[in-house]
């Protein structure tokens, strides 16, 4: 993997330092119900202001279409910003206005901005070269701390380091480059990687690359019963992707040729009954895969003894990767290998240890263990598409070191 430039190598003091965040948090009104994404950017932003230069932040929030709207405004997180960073953060309420450069201009050392949501232009997502001129206008250098917005060839992420440098990665992006991008691609051994989800049309690019890099594949959630179809198993009314089993076929073959361990469940918690609306299930039963799942019953988890089997494997391990719930875990009933897996990896702290997607990260923070863990990654999207080992426009736009 090529590597940039980064943050500690540029000189800050007295710079307008134009920093690419992804502030893309979720939002319940004006509240910020999860605000993992803006204290991961927190070290970047500390780290500048430390070396006495200005910082102004631009991010996206959401997907309004090139159009301003209220719902999206990045305004709330310049109140939480504020209260992280224990000082005042300006908010200016068009990223490339006016407004901006005026904003900018009166920004003294020590000072913080954060600019509107840069998708209220059309011009963000369509990486106009104008609107990617007007952004570098505001800056002297470039940060791109955004790691979860790099797989975007936005104005923001790619454009802007057309006119604008130095072009450098952030901390959290350096971080994120680090464990999702070294740590997987030279393991310590051996490698076990646990991915979970619903679909394996997600996350089918993903297991092949990790089939030429992992020692041992657990796969869990709903894309287990596709693999579960694949090999003649019966999976009742269990959600599936009848389509991908020729696709799931062939994974199961690579990793027969490649000597890599790919384990599916041993046992399945299923239920009659499904109820998303109102987080509830009807009678549950552990079956064993080779028994199969009946008719009119669907399976929601994995049961105790692939709990065991999965768990004996992360134990065993010198580097995890951990990507997708193993069952239904927004529903308690259906939770606990979701939770089991989290507290397994947590248990092994000699190991490297990755988590990403929200679904995998919110287990790991709900079970009180982020904290036990090597790295959490903060790239949705942006960290299946690394870790299919495709190159992120928003990371190759930066300064080759
Ligand atoms: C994400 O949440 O994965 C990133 O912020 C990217 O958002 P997007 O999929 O709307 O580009």
């Amino acid at each position: 993997m090529a590597s940039f430039k980064t943050l500690n190598s540029v000189d800050l003091a007295g710079k307008r330092v134009l920093v690419r965040v992804d502030f893309n948090v979720p939002l319940d009104g004006d509240t910020i119900t999860d605000n993992t994404r803006i204290t991961a950017a927190l070290p970047t932003i500390r780290h500048i202001l430390e070396q006495k230069g200005k910082v102004i932040l631009m991010s996206h929030l959401g997907r309004p279409k090139g159009q301003p709207n209220p719902k999206y405004s990045l305004r709330p997180v310049a109140t939480e910003l504020a209260k992280l960073l224990e000082r005042p953060v300006g908010f200016v309420s068009d990223c490339a206005g006016p407004e901006a450069a005026a904003a900018v201009s009166a920004l003294g050392e020590g000072g913080v901005l954060l600019l509107e949501n840069v998708r209220f232009h059309a011009g963000e997502e369509k990486n106009d070269p104008e609107l990617a001129a007007r952004l570098a206008a505001l800056g002297d250098l470039y940060v791109n701390d955004a790691f979860g917005s790099a797989h975007r060839a936005h104005a923001s992420t790619a454009g802007v380091t057309e006119k604008l440098r130095p072009a450098v990665a952030g901390f959290l992006m350096e971080k994120e480059l680090k464990f999702l991008g070294e740590e997987t691609a030279h393991p310590k051994r051996p490698f076990v990687v646990i991915l979970g989800g619903a679909k394996v049309s997600d996350k089918i690019n993903v297991i092949n690359r990790l089939l030429e890099k992992a020692d041992t594949i657990l796969i869990g959630g709903a894309m287990a019963y596709t693999f579960a179809l694949a090999k003649g198993g019966k999976i009742g009314d269990s959600l599936s992707e009848p389509d991908k089993v020729e696709v799931a076929k062939a994974a199961l073959e690579k990793a027969e040729k490649r000597g890599v361990k790919f384990l599916l469940p041993v046992d399945n918690q299923i239920t009659d009954k499904l109820d998303f609306d109102n987080l509830a299930v009807g009678e549950l039963k552990t079956v064993a895969a080779a028994d199969g799942i009946p008719d009119g019953w669907e399976g929601v988890d994995i049961g105790p003894e692939t709990i065991q089997l999965f768990s004996k494997e992360v134990a065993g391990a010198a580097t995890i990767l951990w990507n997708g719930p193993m069952g239904i875990f927004e529903i308690k009933a259906c939770s606990e290998g979701t939770f089991a897996i989290a507290e397994a990896v947590a248990a092994n702290p000699n190991a490297v240890s990755i988590i990403g997607g929200g679904d995998s990260v919110k287990a790991v923070n709900r079970a009180g263990v982020a904290d036990k863990v090597s790295f959490i990654s903060t790239g949705g999207g942006a960290s299946l598409e690394f870790l299919e080992g495709k190159e992120l426009p928003g990371v190759t736009a930066l300064d080759p070191a």
